[in-house]
């Protein structure tokens, strides 16, 4: 591989474009001009189009009628760092070991796109043009949400015609074994703010008298869940569609001991998740209801004999066809409303949140794409489902018209959003050979 590739990537890792945080803003828009003119470089007309977040990259080389049209889509922006103690080295200063580069945003999403930026550049280079009309949108929000990218989408629809979509931000079922996923779930998200006393309180003085904000979150979440890993929120199965038995039969002769790498991967010392269904099954076609985080009280060194005015907790709700966001977020308040322990107050603030998706895996362009896979990577592709959430495409389909074709790159052990997030060099290089065969393939025949 070129030296230049490894410096871009580094490059590339060294932006701190942590959507979620403001103190981050001025880092993202760096990011995103070192896109814009990357881009220029490689000779595409690349621009970059403010939003009322972090701004949008747009790229696009000079297209010509006949030629169908793609748009690749991607995210700059990466998840927080914390927690920072366990990065064996920094974050946002990337190393390459053992032919890993490790760094946050390594894997999800910066590899991934700069594999189809170099695969694009190589394009050009060797033939002068790219066998597509091309639209590169790479956006800072993925992480939060996209809220702002719909509005991107709506405003630009005719300019943004295309036939599909390609997306690398999803997974390979196992190293080496090329993945075409037909299907992703949804997310919605709330914090729940507990409040009891106006302050914190004197344990001794008061306890025994007064509500614990903390111990009433701590029964108020304890309530989301039975015993059998089973979302106890009422109604909230009420529109899961059903898995078909051959989806069951297929995730079954997938070529990996899901549990056995899960525990592996994760170290925990036992998996758990809703009796009756297999792993892939509980990743792939099951909601969930998750605790991202959870605070109140004293945290410092040592003891403080308090009773906790405030308690707070970030929720997550993932998606499957055909929940719907809001009436799972409105059957979420109403239960956490009637378990409300006495003695406190509760507020819900609403977060972002994106629907699941699920495509044909044998359309038209579905089936270029596993041949593109298939010759790139020379293995059979796996046909799977994903557990994680890219928000904006469900709405690709919806403003646009068009679907999307998710060719992921991420190992099970990249740890993406984790500690030591790496990248292995290997997959850079594979990507770009994926994405000249990708363009390849869906430009193959006039439309
Ligand atoms: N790349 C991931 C989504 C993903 C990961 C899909 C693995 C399939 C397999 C994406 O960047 C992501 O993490 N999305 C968030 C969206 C949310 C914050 C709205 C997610 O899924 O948590
Ligand atoms: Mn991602």
């Amino acid at each position: 591989m070129r030296e230049s590739y490894l410096d871009d990537f580094f490059t590339f890792l060294r932006f701190p474009s942590v959507s979620t945080d403001d103190a981050y803003k001025d880092r993202l828009a760096e990011c995103a001009h070192w896109l814009v003119e990357k881009l220029k470089g490689i000779g595409l007309e690349t621009q970059l189009v403010p939003t009322a977040g972090h701004p949008v990259v747009w790229a696009k080389n000079k297209h010509e009628p006949g030629r169908r049209t793609v748009m690749i889509y991607g995210h700059y922006d990466v998840q927080p760092p914390d927690p920072l103690d366990l990065w064996e080295s920094p974050p946002f200063d990337p190393v390459l070991k053992n032919g890993y580069v490790f760094a946050r945003g390594a894997t999800d999403n910066k590899g991934q796109i700069l594999s189809h930026i170099l695969g694009i550049s190589e394009t050009l280079a060797e033939s002068g043009e790219l066998p597509v009309n091309l639209h590169l949108i790479i956006e800072g929000e993925e992480e939060i949400g996209s809220g702002n990218l719909p509005g991107f989408l709506r405003q630009h629809r005719e300019s943004l015609g295309c036939d599909v979509v390609v997306v690398s931000d999803t997974g390979m079922i196992a190293r080496g074994v090329p993945t075409l996923s037909y299907g992703l779930r949804g997310v919605t998200a709330c914090e729940v703010r507990v409040t009891g006393s106006k302050m914190d309180l004197h344990s001794g003085v008061f306890g025994g008298a007064v509500a614990n904000s903390v111990t009433a979150l701590a029964r108020l979440l304890a309530t989301l869940h039975d015993g059998n890993g089973h979302v106890a929120i009422e109604g909230f199965y009420e529109e899961v569609k059903p898995l078909e038995d051959w989806e069951r039969e297929a995730w079954r002769k997938l070529p990996i001991d899901a549990d056995q790498e899960l525990l592996q991967e994760t170290g925990v010392p036992a998996l758990f998740g809703e009796k009756g269904f297999s792993t892939f099954e509980r990743l792939w076609a099951r909601p969930t209801a998750e605790i991202n985080g959870i605070g109140g009280g004293y945290q410092g060194p040592g003891t403080k004999t308090v009773i906790a005015s405030h308690a707070m907790a970030k929720l997550t709700f993932r998606l499957v066809p055909n929940q719907d966001g809001d009436r799972i977020l409105k059957l979420a308040h109403r239960h956490l409303e009637k378990h409300l322990p006495p003695g406190v107050t509760m507020e819900i603030i609403d977060g972002h949140s994106g629907p699941w998706y699920l495509t044909d895996p044998h359309s038209r362009f579905g089936e270029a794409a596993q041949t593109a896979l298939q010759g790139a990577f020379g293995k059979k592709v796996a046909l799977i489902r994903e557990g994680g959430s890219i928000p904006i495409v469900s709405q690709f389909r919806d403003i646009l018209g068009v679907e999307t074709l998710l060719l992921g790159l991420a190992l099970q052990d990249c740890r993406a959003h984790s500690p030591n997030e790496n990248f292995p060099l290997e997959n850079l290089e594979n990507g770009i050979r994926m994405n000249k065969a990708v363009l390849r393939e869906i430009g193959t025949g006039s439309r």
